[in-house]
């Protein structure tokens, strides 16, 4: 199915990146991570010193910064500028700066074309915050994944190295702020199919939503 869209949707570390690489694998999908687009633009204005604090200086370079996504879903890429920076993109700093900005509508607006124009035809895995609700509100399966904070901190934690305990603080700061901006917060699409990851193995989790796909044709 060339023109299918399958959105992922759900808080910080609950699998969306493991779970959405591993559909498009099985399903010979492209792979679009929407959240590496917003940290690559927070990078960006972290380097030119643009000041995090004030939306308007964040609205004023939404437009400057050139950004790339590749789709191949083994081998995620994000350029800025013709520069590679997918390591530099999960930065703690990063981490700290990327809800606020990601909060301006006029980041959103930016990013919103261009990931609409890579989603294009479709053939395509669209992971983020707004997949389902906003960006491709009409695909054809949507998925909202969660688990617990502390599941979601101990595996975050495993795949960046750090504190489970600073890490869940990070998550759960973004979280709130995600769920809680006036543009595109994090919500439960309409159509979305909810899967609580907690309990399952990343395998089982991708089984489930490939099981949804098979189950359109
Ligand atoms: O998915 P990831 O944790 O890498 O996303 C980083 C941040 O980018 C999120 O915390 C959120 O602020 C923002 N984001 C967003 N909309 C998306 C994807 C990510 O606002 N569709």
């Amino acid at each position: 199915v060339s023109s299918l869209v399958v959105a992922i949707d759900g808080p910080s570390g609950s699998g969306k990146s493991s779970t959405s690489r591993g559909v498009a694998g099985r399903l010979g999908l492209r792979y679009l991570d929407t959240g590496a687009m917003f940290r690559a633009i927070t990078w960006w204005m972290l380097a030119q010193g643009v000041d995090l604090t004030d939306p308007e200086a964040i609205a004023a370079h939404a437009d400057e910064p050139q950004i790339e996504s590749g789709t191949d879903p083994d081998n995620p890429t994000i350029r800025v500028d013709g520069a590679d920076v997918s390591v530099a993109i999960r930065s703690d700093e990063v981490n700290a700066a990327v809800s606020p900005v990601s909060a301006v509508p006029r980041v959103r607006s930016r990013l919103l074309e261009l990931q609409r124009q890579i989603i294009g035809a479709g053939g395509i895995v669209v992971e983020g915050r707004d997949i389902g609700s906003v960006v491709a509100p009409d695909a054809p399966v949507k998925v909202y994944l969660s688990a617990d904070a502390q599941a979601r901190a101990i595996r975050r934690a495993a795949e960046a190295g750090g504190d489970v305990a600073a890490t869940q603080d990070s998550l759960l700061a973004r979280d709130r702020i995600d769920s809680g901006r006036a543009t595109a917060p994090l919500v439960l699409a309409e159509g979305a199919v909810h899967i609580d990851t907690t309990p399952y193995t990343l395998d089982e989790v991708i089984e489930q939503v490939v099981t949804l796909v098979e189950a359109l044709e």
